[in-house]
């Protein structure tokens, strides 16, 4: 039986999209669109008309038909006549389960067509009297919305095209507020929405979308024409920008103690910005100020809490200073965080979620933003810049007066999103961690990298071969998942670097995987002084520089760490014809022992792998080290990997995968309290038994 999705359905996607593509029209995940039409009732063969609108969750830009809730106007149309009224206005969002048509998604669109969650602005959609509905939350239109006087501005801009409709909070009186102003200006094309953005409304999807950009552009041209310069004051001698290169270097030294502090409820993943918008405010006489008024727009708060740590220290001022002033305002923070939240807790408000910022202001220097993973973080950066365009705008032309405090508690604290929260999934074993995987772009490396992405953790693919690093990151995911740098493990400066770029990337690492390594098969008398030498630089000194950097970084975020080192069957068995491989993979082994002990007071675990045989993936092996290993053991060499499963006590045989399980047995939680430890992933040799 088909849901008839007719051609409003192809417009409404189409248009969401394009709204949604730029950032000047609305935050990700911002906002939401709807279409009505009719269709024949596959039940009774009768005309039906129903609404088509973009559910709960997404982003317009991104919006397919999957993404939609299908109701029944005539249901929704009913709703008021039930409505309890302000108080209990949250009840209305289950009434929309009993309007949905069938199952409430778009034939075709998957999953039987069940569809999205009605969202809370369903009412909005369903109750204003127009075939297309645009609700928006464009910088123009929000500046405007929180501007100390919004509405005579509103009348200004617009005349009487648009009207205003003062602060509420997203629900079914909104819904009916607007409708109202629908039906008593049949010439207005929408309305600002006081503390919160944009609607629009057109009879056909061409019509709402041109006045849905003609409201934002309108805002846009008055507030540059009316606008003062400089809302934001004089640029303050000393907050200027550092250099890029300064600017990123104490940013990466920064970044991991941000982490530690924001993560001292619950683990964060860091995203740091230090765009023009972003520096220039922070350069600015009244960023402090303004700052402390926090964000804007309901959608913000849960994602940047009400309002941002800022330092007040120059970006001159000595790293250790910073470093202790960052941990006094981050008690502060969490304190008026605590008297914030029992302010305006009710009896019925769900506990508090943690008092750490998700949005910290170092002038000079950036903004860095924290979340449950990267796309969280990177998004709650975003809003904060919004928030800076919304605050610029409505300093302009007036004053910055976002919605009162216990109205945004009201909003973070809401029943609803409590809900939303607690219906997402439960997070994979290494949500939260980042790793960083040396020879990550092949063999071991990258199954090790694939899988603990898998398991949830953002990953820093390193490897000398760039190109095969790039290829490794981008077979995970995008920037939010994955990142790739080059790095020689010998190289000293580059190892820093490496560290520095995984901190600017996620915020910092809690996971290092000691894999990079090459193999020369030689006996003693035909191996050279530099088949010694490389094979000891990369993984015996190439460990302990990655280690060590890694151990700073560690100590710099207090959250613990582990560092894995793959090492080898061979750093315990006397194997032929081995002497420069065996002996810099029992340095490994040792440094394994050596770091566990060392660094075991900083709640750092230092654990390692023994793999052997892994032939199949492996580069080590395709390039030579097969050939020559077949030689030794007398075999051809595409038997090679069948000859070492033969010779294992399970007569197994070894892939990357296996190394990469074990790197996650050992850092997934199972293991939390084992350190020093080898771990054989061999098939079972009992001349590499350890004891
Ligand atoms: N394959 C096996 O049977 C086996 C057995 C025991 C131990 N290991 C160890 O596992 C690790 C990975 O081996 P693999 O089999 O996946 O090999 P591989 O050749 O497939 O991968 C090694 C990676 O390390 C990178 N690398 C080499 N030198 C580097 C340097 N100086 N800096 C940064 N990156 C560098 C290479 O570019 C490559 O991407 C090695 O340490 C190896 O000794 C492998």
């Amino acid at each position: 039986m088909d849901s008839q999705a007719g051609p409003e359905v192809a417009e409404l996607i189409g248009r969401s999209n394009r709204l949604g593509a730029d950032p000047r029209n609305t935050n990700y995940a911002g906002g939401n669109t709807s279409a009505k039409g009719t269709v024949t009732d596959p039940v009774t063969g009768q005309p039906a008309e129903l609404l088509w609108v973009k559910g709960s969750g997404g982003d317009l830009g991104t919006l397919t038909p999957a993404g939609l809730a299908v109701l029944r106007l005539d249901r929704l149309r009913a709703l008021p006549a039930v409505y309890p009224g302000p108080d209990r206005e949250d009840e209305m969002v289950a009434a929309f389960d009993f309007c949905l048509h069938g199952l409430g998604g778009v034939a075709g669109s998957g999953l039987a067509e069940r569809g999205a969650a009605p969202s809370i602005d369903t009412a909005m959609h369903g109750l204003v009297d127009a075939a297309h509905v645009d609700h928006l939350h464009p910088d123009a239109g929000i500046a405007l919305a929180t501007a100390a006087d919004g509405e005579q501005l509103t009348r200004d801009c617009f005349g009487g095209r648009v009207a205003w409709v003062p602060w509420r909070r997203p629900g079914f009186q909104l819904g009916l507020d607007i409708a109202a102003v629908r039906r008593d200006n049949p010439g207005g094309i929408g309305v600002i929405l006081g503390g919160h953005g944009i609607t629009a409304w057109g009879a056909t999807s061409a019509e709402c979308e041109a006045n849905s950009l003609e409201i934002i552009a309108t805002a846009q041209r008055y507030l540059d024409t009316h606008g003062k310069p400089e809302p934001f004051g004089p640029v303050v001698p000393g907050l200027e920008p550092l250099s890029d290169a300064e600017r990123r270097a104490r940013a990466a030294r920064l970044a991991p103690v941000l982490r530690g502090l924001a993560s001292t409820d619950r683990r964060q993943v860091g995203h740091f910005t230090d765009s023009a918008v972003v520096l220039d405010f922070l350069a600015r006489q009244r960023h402090p100020e303004l700052a402390a008024r926090g964000t804007s727009c309901p959608d913000h708060f849960l994602r940047t809490k009400v309002a941002p740590l800022v330092l007040d220290l120059p970006p001159s001022a000595p790293l250790p200073d910073v470093i202790a002033r960052l941990g006094e305002l981050h008690a502060d923070y969490r304190q008026q965080y605590r008297a914030y939240y029992e302010r305006h807790a009710g009896s019925d408000s769900p506990p508090m979620r943690g008092a750490d910022p998700a949005i910290v202001l170092v002038p000079g220097v950036g903004m860095f933003s924290f979340g449950a993973d990267k796309q969280t973080a990177r998004v709650a950066g975003e809003f904060y810049v919004n928030a800076i365009n919304v605050m610029h705008g409505a300093e302009a032309v007036s004053a910055y007066a976002p919605i009162s405090e216990a109205e945004k508690f009201r909003i973070e604290y809401w029943a609803l999103e409590e809900a939303k929260l607690a219906r997402r999934p439960k997070p994979r074993p290494l949500a939260g961690r980042i790793a960083l995987v040396t020879g990550g772009g092949s063999g071991i490396g990258r199954a090790t990298a694939r899988r603990l992405a898998a398991e949830g953790a953002c990953v820093v693919v390193a490897d000398r071969d760039g190109p095969a690093a790039a290829e490794a990151a981008a077979e995970l995911g995008s920037a939010d998942v994955a990142a790739a740098v080059t790095v020689d493990v010998t190289d000293e400066d580059a190892v820093a670097a490496a560290l520095d770029a995984a901190a600017l990337a996620f915020g910092g690492v809690d996971l290092v995987v000691n894999n990079a390594g090459l193999s020369i098969s030689r006996p003693l008398l035909e191996t050279t002084a530099a088949d010694w030498d490389v094979q000891h630089a990369v993984m015996a000194r190439g460990s302990f520089l990655v280690s060590r950097e890694a151990a700073r970084l560690l100590a710099a975020q207090r959250m613990g760490g582990d560092i894995i080192y793959v090492c080898s069957k061979n750093a315990v068995f006397a194997g032929p014809s081995n002497v420069a491989y065996g002996a810099a993979k029992a340095d490994q082994a040792h440094q394994v022992r050596l770091l566990a002990a060392e660094l075991g007071e900083l709640g750092i675990r230092v654990n390692g792998i023994n793999p052997d045989g892994v032939v199949r993936g492996s580069g080590l092996f395709a390039g030579g080290w097969g050939a020559s290993r077949a030689a030794v053991y007398g075999v051809p060499e595409e038997e090679l990997g069948a000859f070492y499963a033969q010779r294992t006590l399970l007569k197994r045989e070894v892939l990357p995968d296996h190394v990469a399980a074990a790197v996650v047995a050992l850092t997934a939680g199972e293991l939390s309290l084992t350190t020093g430890l080898l771990i054989p992933v061999d098939g079972g040799v009992a001349a590499a038994f350890l004891r």
